[in-house]
């Protein structure tokens, strides 16, 4: 059975599973270099079905990640209005107000393009299902479809708002995750962070880990709570003691991509002028773990469980993931490392791969690799094309660890691209993290971005206690930790002001080639450490082809490329 999961808004995307193995799954940005682009991801269900080998019309379900229709599904699958009421029955029973209003909503919104004759290979066959799948419920599916937990747990998603819900909390059990209660726009905690994160400057949905980044060097203690808690909801005892009701929410369309903006920008803004925005960024951090520590211990404590499994965008946060860790509300937690919506179509066909299926057995997800590769033949065809001098060379990682260990900044490009926000050693740029002066000629003259980014460790799965005070086992550079006291002036670059870091532990089974590059590090240097930041500019997607890296590469401080088995200097 092959299911392709899509989703068409921020951060849009598609995966694809078939006979319940996850073949294939990217976002759309990749492809077409638009930060963030949520549209159709006609690329991203493209590249799904080649990896496969199959075309649309084996597609047995298509799960959307939403329980509201897209019209851009009609455009894309070039369906019938009939067909479209099978899918979403609301829409033609014209029996209640809110139906009928709907229903004229999706007759204005009915798109009249229709695709041009060379992307009009997505004519799905008619045995095909449209299953669409709740928001949250995708977020849901995510995260606990890829935890690994055998027994009951807690399952949490929460982000800005989706479907009309900013925070949903389900049992996961026996493969089964229900609904316990969720909270509308009124108890969204994301949009709160949202709008200090626009006060800033920032670019709600994208800006808000700069937030976090600033907010260890202010103090949460700076002015009092009330000030800034009169913009955010507040839980106590699994209810919303006081919900928040967001004037009206702007948004701007530019590029396919939606910039959501807030009409109280300019109360928040003089908070920030008033106190500094270092000092709001600590309090809006503050409260954002406070309120939902408070709202996941309530709902652990009842269900009985300590076992913790979230997705959505608030979950991007790596320090509030720190802070679940450290509340001793839980035991074990996991986070999908594509919090956001741009793991929704991964979601989505999860969620409904195992309703199906009655699947039970829920597996630990291992990797991220799930993006396009590109041959030695593809690569060594587009240096010669270009003119591009460069050297074969016998051991990439190798090669790679030797010009780490000389002070060099390398793009490292290898294998399948990674799914999510963050570089795990396939599309990464790569630094020693000794030394300290790194953090800033990165920031200012690889990535051209804020002093105050930090950036993560790689390192040998085997050492990683000998760094950090935990056992966990930390894949995906999705929450933080505090780094051992003896170790920060041994890698001060990838250490941030607080004394936390976000690692990656690197299993040589998980990724064979990165693993022996971090080893020959360590043979080389004695630290198995190295520092790992995604291949990008500010602003821009993380890279995806050679040929995108070939253009980071010539257009940042970049010393050496290494792509496949070809490296590539400046010098
Ligand atoms: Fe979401």
């Amino acid at each position: 059975m092959n299911i392709l999961g899509i989703h068409t808004t921020h951060d849009a995307g598609a995966a694809l599973i078939s006979d319940g193995k996850i073949i294939a799954a990217v976002n759309e940005e990749r492809f077409n270099r638009i930060k963030h682009y949520g549209f159709l991801p006609i690329n991203s269900i493209d590249y799904c079905l080649k990896k496969a080998g199959i075309g649309i019309e084996d597609i047995d379900i298509i799960a959307t990640s939403s329980s509201v229709l897209d019209p851009s599904l009609k455009l894309l699958f070039n369906l019938s209005d009939r067909e479209i009421s099978k899918v979403y029955p609301a829409f033609s029973q014209l029996g209640n107000l809110k139906a009928r209003i709907k229903s004229n909503i999706y007759k204005y919104l009915e798109p009249r393009e229709v695709l041009p004759d060379y992307i009009s290979s997505f004519k799905i066959k008619d045995s095909t299902k449209i299953l669409p799948t709740d928001h949250h419920l995708a977020h849901a599916a995510s995260a606990y479809y890829t935890s690994g937990f055998k027994e009951k747990c807690l399952v949490v998603s929460a982000d800005g708002v989706g479907d009309n819900i900013s925070i949903a909390i389900y049992r996961g059990e026996n493969g089964k995750l229900t609904l316990l209660k969720n909270y509308g726009i009124e108890g969204s905690l994301g949009l709160f962070y949202g709008m200090v994160t626009e006060s800033m400057g920032w670019w709600v949905g994208d800006g808000e880990p700069k937030t976090m980044g600033l907010a260890a060097y202010g103090d949460p203690n700076s002015f009092p709570d009330f000030i800034l808690k009169s913009f955010m909801p507040e839980y106590e005892n699994g209810t919303l003691k006081k919900p928040y009701n967001y004037a009206k929410i702007n948004r701007f369309k530019l590029f396919d991509c939606y910039h959501f903006h807030f009409s109280e920008l300019s109360s928040i803004k003089r908070i920030k002028d008033t106190y500094g925005d270092k000092n709001i960024a600590a309090k809006a951090q503050y409260l954002l773990e406070k309120e939902m520590i408070e709202l996941i211990g309530y709902w652990a404590k009842k269900e009985g469980v300590r076992r913790l499994a979230t997705s959505g965008g608030v979950f991007l946060n790596v320090k509030l993931n720190q802070k679940i860790v450290e509340a001793n509300i839980i035991d074990e937690y996991h986070v999908f490392p594509n919090a956001g919506d741009g793991g929704l179509a991964l979601g989505a066909a999860l969620y409904q791969q195992f309703n199906i299926c009655g699947e039970k057995n829920i597996p630990k997800l291992e990797h991220l690799f799930l993006g396009p590769e590109f041959s030695n033949y593809e690569v060594e065809s587009i240096l010669k094309g270009r003119n591009i001098p460069y050297e074969k060379v016998d051991d990439a990682a190798l090669m790679a660890a030797k010009l780490l260990a000389q002070g060099r900044i390398i793009g490292w490009f290898q294998g399948r691209m990674e799914y999510g926000p963050r570089a795990l050693g396939n599309r990464s740029i790569l630094a020693d993290p000794r030394k300290k002066e790194n953090t800033n000629i990165i920031n200012e003259k690889v990535k051209f971005r804020e002093w105050f980014r930090p950036f993560c460790p790689s390192l040998l799965y085997e050492v990683a206690e000998d760094y950090f005070h935990t056992q966990r086992e930390e894949f995906f550079m999705i929450t933080a930790y505090s780094v051992r006291k003896e170790k920060v002036n041994q890698i001060p670059a990838v250490v941030h002001v607080d004394g936390t870091s976000r690692p990656q532990l690197v299993k040589r089974q998980h990724n064979e080639k990165f693993w022996r590059l971090i080893k020959s590090f360590q043979d080389l240097t004695g630290t198995a450490v190295v520092l790992n930041t995604s291949f990008n500019i500010k602003g821009e997607p993380m890279i995806l082809s050679p040929r995108d890296a070939l253009k980071c590469f010539f257009d940042t401080g970049i010393d050496n490329l290494i792509i496949n088995d070809f490296l590539i200097s400046k010098d």
